[in-house]
């Protein structure tokens, strides 16, 4: 049977016009046993469409590594190397990953008392929650009416030391039923977005790119961004934003003398823009959070320098002019429209492209709402490749 890929069902909040190629469901086909010939087909799908769904899945911890691996075989560690969240325990991620001891590169995360599972006597997960981590929180009376928020708009990625990963699988195991919960994005603008209870909520970072205007394509096209050391600990003390997308600039990141052993060598560079390894399309990855500091080259020779941002170039590390130049680049993409809220059903496995999206855990579950979910993803083998001398011809 051939390998059949249909949209996925939007939301009614979602614009059709920004969802063409984002998104599919992957029928007739076991993704924890396939060929050769039908993993060719996932993977150009993967690329083309961002992100894939399959359902009703049977899929052991092993299977779902080896799927992950097949994007990248030569990655061998999770993405923040196996068992390092663990061992780093002032870092932002320690409490929400729980190893599988039989295949340390799959976490079991979610929420609730989860026993015997795979090796695994008790696991007391935790769904991370906004309230640990924006400056500002929902009350508890409007949280009691199914107000919630982003949690934290991201990239899964170290971003020092480890590649990004290209590839992140969600298995859903364990999917607690409950009422719809809306996203109060409270940065004054009044957006609202209506929500699954529990969902994974992805956005385009193609899409990021796309409605950025000339001035903003030109800087993306041009910048990289150098991530704090050791960013999950930098950024322990600091407050996010209500939108989730980003850190309240207060001067609470860690001095460089606090922080573990770092070395410069293991600092990341990384391109602003990713290319798509398969479209050849822009994505616009910046982790907000862990951006310390943004080069950017100056305009290619006969470029206009008309309405030109940095012409001459600049290499910017004042955190507060980083993320208000991030804020604005990125805002406009988390748009209640341009969001897509993956509503969970139980044995849903999603592939989505790390590098070519950005997702966030959104909502509040109560301790009795028990959630099992899988999650894969593999330092990758290689960095991300930024933009072409053509593309900044192109754009800058
Ligand atoms: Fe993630």
């Amino acid at each position: 049977m051939a390998i059949e890929l249909t949209p996925l069902p939007l939301p009614a909040s979602a614009d059709p016009s920004k969802f063409v190629d984002f998104g599919r469901e992957v029928i007739g086909v076991n993704p924890g046993d396939l060929t050769p010939e039908q993993f060719a087909e996932i993977y150009e799908a993967l690329y083309k469409h961002s992100a894939l769904l399959f359902r009703n899945v049977t899929l052991t911890p092993e299977q779902q590594y080896a799927l992950t691996k097949a994007f990248d075989p030569e990655a061998e560690s999770y993405g923040h190397g196996n068992n390092k969240t663990q061992s780093t325990n002032e870092s932002i991620l320690h409490p929400d990953l729980k190893t599988i001891p039989r295949v340390p590169q799959v976490q079991l995360i979610g929420n609730g008392i989860v026993t015997n599972h795979e090796g695994l006597a008790t696991a007391a997960l935790k769904h991370p929650s906004h309230k640990t981590f924006h400056k500002t929180v929902v009350s508890e009376e409007d949280e009691s009416k199914g107000y919630t928020r982003f949690y934290r708009w991201h990239i899964d990625a170290a971003l020092y030391d480890y590649n990004p990963p290209r590839v992140t699988t969600l298995y859903g195991i364990t999917v607690p039923k409950g009422d719809s919960q809306t996203v109060r994005y409270d940065d004054g603008t009044g957006d609202e977005l209506r929500v699954p209870l529990g969902t994974t909520a992805f956005i385009s970072g193609k899409t990021i790119f796309e409605i950025l205007p000339p001035e903003l394509k030109s800087l993306a096209v041009r910048t990289s961004v150098r991530y704090a050391p050791h960013p999950y600990v930098w950024m322990s003390r600091a407050r996010a934003m209500p939108t989730g997308l980003g850190i309240e600039n207060e001067g609470l990141e860690l001095p460089v003398e606090e922080l573990p052993e770092w070395e410069q060598s293991k600092v990341e560079t990384l391109p602003m823009l990713w290319k798509n390894p398969v479209t050849k399309g822009l994505h616009f990855q910046v982790h907000p959070c862990g951006a310390q500091e943004l080069i950017v080259k100056a305009l290619p020779e006969g470029a206009s320098r008309q309405g030109a941002l940095y012409p001459d170039g600049a290499h910017i590390k004042d955190l507060g002019q980083i993320r208000a130049l991030l804020y604005k680049m990125q805002r406009p993409a988390i748009a209640p429209s341009l969001v897509y809220p993956h509503d969970w059903r139980e044995k849903d496995l999603v592939l989505f492209h790390n590098r070519g999206v950005f997702h966030t855990v959104v909502g509040a579950f109560k301790p009795d709402q028990v959630r099992a979910f899988h999650q894969c993803n593999l330092a990758a083998s290689d960095v991300p490749v930024g933009p072409t001398e053509e593309d900044v011809a192109k754009w800058a």
